[in-house]
């Protein structure tokens, strides 16, 4: 089974082309935490610098141990015996699976690279339905019918991805909902992977909006839920390459244990020394840290909420997001206005036209598991904090950064793109192939 390059990374290189052609471009598709590394962060990793020794396969005692107080600070206790660390979320997710063997039920949408993971272990994915509002979640009910179907029809269906908060719509399923998930999980003998990565960037409280609360399904079914996080999204660490998983205490959870060190011990051996003693630190969530992060989601909110305004103003339907630095337009209000003006009838159609015409980098629904009729996208905002480490950090700073004039630039030419996407003129139909690729990152 072979998969093609990440959809994130060919829609960027598109973007890097247009950039070299002079045209100004609007990077929305790459889903980087587009910050810069904190201080003590940096400290960290070159004290650690001497480590050199492979150590542990699940991962240093210290990284373990801190990892277990994240989790009970958030009201999972957790024995440090059942966290296994790796190089990333992404590839722990990806053992994980091998270890569990048969398909998944995963949420359409979600994050490409579930799906992506599925089918390189040797199964399919079963894609359910999430509730609008409600990314990240299949519906528990739908769930319960498709995977009795598929049952049926012979195929082994041995766990469900949760997506919790979720990427790519920056919402978050409720308490009842997760609860139920749990539960229809318990009825199926699923096991529950929850995918907590962006847990930690709920926006804080805006002008309309109550932060809304992360539920994990080890709350309601614990003996059968793992739990991934990392350090990638929170404090914007995704080229360090580590992540941590929780797995249950609890039968189902010792039998993963023993399968993912296995898969771990003969791919990775170890997550890196010298970044395991900086995560052992960024684990145990000291006051800087927390500041930064809760920096950072701030910014995430406010600029996510902008982009938001300005998609909902052109006419397209959108949630507003809750958490992470996602939304996921619906272009579908316009359908007929996008078909008489340019030909456009599917996602990727759309998207490509806003590449090819406004070098716009957006990624249609297709890449995230539903139909290419679907004209919804996924709208990354992260990278319009700038360009440069120094804008990044004016961006982290400011009071108000919508009106730091990069940014303010962005939000100005969003608006017109989508102005003049809607403004005609009316012309020959434009056809348009997808900007293509499949699969992965983020
Ligand atoms: C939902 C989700 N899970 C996991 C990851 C990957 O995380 P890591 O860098 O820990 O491999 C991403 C990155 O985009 C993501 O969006």
């Amino acid at each position: 089974m072979t998969v093609t390059v990440s959809a994130t990374l060919a829609v960027n290189e598109a973007l890097a082309d247009k950039r070299r052609q002079g045209v100004r471009v609007l990077p929305l598709g790459f889903g980087e935490a587009g910050l810069p590394v904190h201080p003590v962060m940096r400290d960290r990793l070159t004290a650690g610098n001497g480590a050199n020794a492979y150590g542990p396969v699940a991962g240093s005692a210290a990284l373990r141990e801190a990892a277990a107080g994240y989790w009970a600070r958030r009201g999972l206790p957790t024995d440090p015996d059942t966290v296994i660390a790796g190089p990333g979320s992404k590839p722990l997710l990806y053992g994980l699976l091998l270890a569990l063997g048969g398909d998944t039920a995963i949420a359409a949408p979600s994050w490409v690279s579930y799906a992506a993971q599925s089918r390189l272990v040797g199964s399919r994915p079963l894609l359910v339905p999430t509730a609008t509002g409600e990314g990240g979640v299949p519906q528990p009910d739908l769930l319960h019918a498709a995977v009795t179907a598929a049952r049926e029809a012979g195929r082994t269906v041995n766990a469900v991805i949760a997506t919790l908060p979720d990427n790519p719509t920056g919402t978050v399923a409720t308490r009842a909902t997760v609860r139920r998930l749990a539960e229809v999980a318990r009825e199926l003998d699923l096991v529950v992977i929850s995918d907590e990565i962006y847990r930690d960037l709920v926006h804080p409280e805006g002008p309309e909006a109550a932060p809304v609360e992360v539920h994990s399904p080890a709350e309601f079914a614990p003996e059968r839920t793992v739990i991934s996080t990392g350090l990638s999204k929170n404090l914007a660490l995704g080229g360090w390459r580590i992540g941590v998983l929780r797995l249950p205490d609890s039968e189902i959870g010792r039998r993963l244990r023993g399968g993912l060190l296995g898969v771990a011990s003969e791919i990775w051996s170890s997550p890196a020394a010298p970044i395991q003693e900086a995560a052992a630190h960024a684990f145990t969530e000291p006051a800087e840290l927390v500041d930064h992060v809760d920096r950072s989601r701030r910014l995430h909110g406010i600029v996510a909420r902008a982009v938001t305004d300005v998609f909902a103003r052109a006419g397209a339907a959108v949630v507003p997001p809750r958490a992470a630095f996602y939304l996921y337009p619906d272009f579908e209000p316009l359908r007929e206005r996008l078909t008489e003006l340019h030909g456009v009838t599917t996602g990727p159609g759309l998207t490509g036209l806003l590449l090819d015409r406004f070098g716009m980098g957006v990624l249609p629904a297709v890449e995230f598991g539903e139909g290419p009729e679907a004209l919804r996208m996924r709208v990354a905002t992260s990278l319009l904090y700038g360009d440069t480490e120094e804008r990044r950090y004016a961006a982290l700073a400011a009071t108000d950064p919508l009106a730091l004039p990069w940014i303010r630039a962005y939000l100005d030419r969003l608006g017109e793109v989508l102005g003049a996407l809607l403004a005609g003129p009316v012309g020959a139909p434009v056809l348009r192939t997808r900007v293509t690729v499949p699969t992965s990152v983020r």
